[in-house]
């Protein structure tokens, strides 16, 4: 007779206790960022053809998700925007204006809900008419006058009261700058979540549908965001980023870069977010809808895998369906 094992890894998956005792990772509401797309139109909400569930909101809709995250325990919203193109110019320049919907809408909800995190991107892609995150000379986007300009649009970002400057230009040395003007201005407690590891990915197809800048995109991204071949540079990028100040690292796209948010979270212990991009939230509403697969399974599968990768937390577009269906499960 065939000896058997001493050790039978089934016998602690036998019960839901057990299950319980034994589990490593949790997902709670906690770890949760909602992505909101806020728009400058007059529609309240304006449903993004390619993110069934998600809609570009107004200002006193996203007056309304804040209040909603508040009551569901999500600590943070991050907001981006889709402009109107008649405000679009070469150099992006209404990214810094102080009475945009981007400042506006950050008031708004500081206003409503004053102890709601506020995340916004230090970026010119949604301002700009040709969809780059820099400015653009002779063709190429060039990388020290694109750091000039997000320094500004930071700064005024701040004084419009967000808690958190999160630049996703891939530019070199941005953290760096933007880090020594708001401390000049004497924002030294807002923080920086920088774009680290933003790889040239095709999962932000539906993003760029939704703020409206994938008609106004002339070439693609690669000399600027990073190679999906690349694990590496991702250290060096971080490494960077963390000597000139950010405070929080980001690794985007999500769930094709588990490998580098394990990597990453083990080699710099910082605070570190995965980004579910655009393109994960089509592909799975896409799937759930033809009944394909599960759609509260797999969402919360998908987003505890991060924390098991090792994120501190995830910015999606489903935060307020897995942040209710925490509170169901309570
Ligand atoms: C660029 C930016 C992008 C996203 C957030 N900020 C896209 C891009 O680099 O073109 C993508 C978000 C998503 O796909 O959900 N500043």
């Amino acid at each position: 007779m065939a000896a058997f094992p001493a050790t039978r890894l089934r016998r602690t998956r036998k019960t839901d206790w057990s299950r319980r005792l034994v589990r490593e990772n949790r997902l709670s509401p906690d770890d949760l960022i909602w992505t909101c797309i806020l728009s400058d139109g007059d529609i309240p909400r304006d449903p993004v053809p390619s993110m069934p569930g998600v809609d570009r909101v107004n200002l006193d809709e996203i007056v309304k998700d804040a209040q909603r995250a508040k009551a569901l325990g999500i600590p943070a919203m991050a907001i981006f925007p889709h402009i109107n193109p008649k405000y679009k110019d070469a150099a992006g320049s209404e990214a810094a204006n102080p009475d945009g919907i981007v400042p506006r809408a950050v008031k708004a909800v500081k206003d409503a809900v004053p102890d709601m995190g506020i995340i916004v991107d230090a970026a010119l892609d949604p301002y700009t008419d040709h969809g780059h995150d820099g400015l653009v000379h002779d063709g190429q986007i060039i990388n020290d006058a694109s750091v000039d300009a997000l320094c500004d649009v930071a700064l005024m970002l701040a004084d419009a009261g967000a808690d958190v400057v999160a630049p996703s230009d891939m530019m070199d040395g941005r953290v760096g700058m933007i880090r020594q003007s708001l401390e000049r201005s004497g924002h030294k407690d807002v923080l920086i979540m920088s774009y680290a590891a933003k790889y040239a990915s095709g999962f932000y197809g539906p993003y760029r549908d939704a703020i409206g800048s994938a008609t106004a995109l002339t070439g693609d991204k690669r000399n600027y965001q990073m190679d999906p071949a690349n694990t590496d540079e991702a250290l060096r990028e971080v490494a960077m980023d963390i000597e000139e100040g950010a405070d929080m690292i980001m690794v985007k796209p999500g769930m094709p870069y588990l490998d580098i948010m394990c990597r990453l979270s083990r080699e710099y212990c910082m605070p570190t977010y995965a980004f579910q991009v655009s393109g994960e939230y089509a592909m799975i509403m896409a799937a759930a809808q033809n009944g394909w697969l599960d759609e509260r399974r797999v969402i919360m599968e998908s987003l505890l895998c991060f924390k098991r990768a090792g994120c501190d937390g995830i910015l999606t577009y489903f935060a307020p369906s897995a942040a209710q269906w925490l509170q169901e499960e309570q």
